[in-house]
């Protein structure tokens, strides 16, 4: 329903009639579109500062009149930042209109996934948006560039000395990245059936989290360089096999509105990447995600060879190997589980190293708040590159031309079994690290 949440009650705190007007638009803006506008501050300084800022604008896509009401709402911007949250096949439309009204020979333009449905159709769409702007206007996002806990995974890996030497084939069995989602479509079935957990989370936002764990370091910190270094590691992974492919299905899915009853969308997808360079030659990078699953939590998890059983000490319990864990939601933090001599048991067994960095510094501000803002200072670096977006999906191209068959899976599960079948031979799914 269309709403307004005011918190506080700010329109009681102010008077002005600058302050009423506002919320009436407000108040249309969210009634004529169904969504929800937060106003939350009682402070009146604050309010009229976000009021003498807000403008509001109605029109057709279509029309050219759009874009010249556009122009004169933002008469005098010198950086305008246009921020397209509309289905993708309008974005070559609406920048065409921005374009052709001569608002965007200095602007950005910042759209939203899916940047294409397989690597054609992402090409096509570049080159759409490339006539009427140049690829260092576009910003797309994809919203795990602005989480914390991904930036701190190169934090974590070039800014100490102890780690980087040890974050290789030389010392790491495997990688695991888990993206748990207790929750499932609910009413994105129309959005979703078509899309599926390959294309909606894997191709963009996993694919993030294996570049920041695996790519080199940079040679500055400059926002081309930092793309180079992340598209340079996309082209060492080599095509997806979908021998080491699992889609499951959970049960209920084909209920939800939006949703095709015989369809055959994963909610659910499991599989193997090999990155062959140097570094990691010889080291599966595991991806799983999932809806409905067991719980909400999202990680990577390094998973270390086994210490040499040399007899120092009788093992009763086979050995956890080390592992380094980074969480990226739905809190941030860094858990170390070693082996230690305990008290409690003979020989050594497993102790977890935790930090949750809302004790230490907090947590930061949410990705839209860094990515609105970044697109405001120019900030590129957290917004993907075409090049990049294309070596995703010919990553995972194998995978959308030969999809394997789904398997079922009860909700409040771990997703089907065969999913755990895709790590044999390297152990087990580790964690994930649940929350407290
Ligand atoms: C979105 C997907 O891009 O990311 C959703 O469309 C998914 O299906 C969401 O649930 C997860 O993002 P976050 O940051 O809420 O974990």
């Amino acid at each position: 329903d269309p709403r307004i949440i005011l918190a506080d009650e700010p329109t009681a705190a102010l008077d002005s009639e600058r302050a009423g007007t506002v919320m009436d638009l407000l108040r249309k803006v969210a009634e004529e579109h169904r969504s929800a506008v937060i106003v939350v501050t009682h402070d009146e300084k604050i309010f009229d500062r976000l009021a003498s800022r807000l403008s509001y604008v109605n029109g057709d896509f279509s029309e050219d009149a759009t874009y010249e009401r556009v122009g004169e709402a933002i008469d005098g911007a010198t950086t305008p930042v246009f921020y397209l949250e509309i289905p993708p096949f309008l974005f070559g439309g609406v920048v065409k209109g921005l374009a052709e009204a001569g608002l965007t020979a200095t602007g950005r333009i910042v759209v939203e996934k899916p940047f294409g449905h397989d690597g054609e159709s992402a090409t096509a769409l570049a080159d759409e948006l490339h006539q009427y702007i140049d690829e260092s206007q576009l910003y797309r996002i994809d919203h795990y560039l602005g989480k914390m806990g991904l930036e701190e995974i190169l934090h974590l890996r070039f800014a100490n000395s102890m780690l980087e030497p040890i974050w290789g084939r030389d010392h790491i069995a495997s990688v695991e990245i888990t993206m748990a989602e207790s929750f499932g479509v609910e009413d994105r079935g129309h959005f979703y059936d078509p899309v599926g957990a390959l294309r909606d989370v894997v191709v963009n936002h996993l694919m993030q989290v294996v570049a920041a764990s695996a790519m080199e370091i940079p040679s500055r910190n400059e926002p081309s360089m930092i793309k180079d270094a992340e598209v340079s590691l996309f082209h060492a992974v080599a095509d997806a096999d979908p021998a080491h492919y699992v889609r499951g299905q959970y049960d209920g899915y084909l209920d939800i509105d939006g949703v095709d009853p015989k369809s055959t969308t994963e909610t659910y997808a499991a599989l193997r990447l090999d990155i062959e360079n140097w570094r990691w030659a010889g080291v599966p990078f595991f991806i799983r995600t999932g809806k409905r699953l067991k719980a909400t939590q999202t990680e990577l998890r390094l998973v270390f060879k086994h210490a040499p059983n040399l007899g120092f000490k009788a093992r009763h319990t086979p050995p956890e190997p080390n592992q380094l864990v980074v969480r990226l939601d739905p809190s941030t933090g860094i858990r170390l589980t070693i082996d230690a001599h305990r008290a409690d048991v003979p020989g050594t067994s497993a102790i977890n190293l935790d930090m949750e960095f809302s004790e230490e510094g907090g947590e930061g501000p949410t990705p839209y708040e860094v990515l609105l803002h970044a697109a405001m200072i120019g900030q590129s670096t957290r917004f993907t590159r075409q090049d990049g977006v294309e070596e995703q999906w010919r990553i995972m191209q194998p995978l959308l031309d030969a999809p394997p068959p789904v398997h079922r899976y009860a909700p409040d599960t771990w997703g089907p079994e065969a999913g755990d079948k895709l790590v044999e031979g390297h152990g087990r799914w580790h964690g994930p690290w649940l929350a407290q």
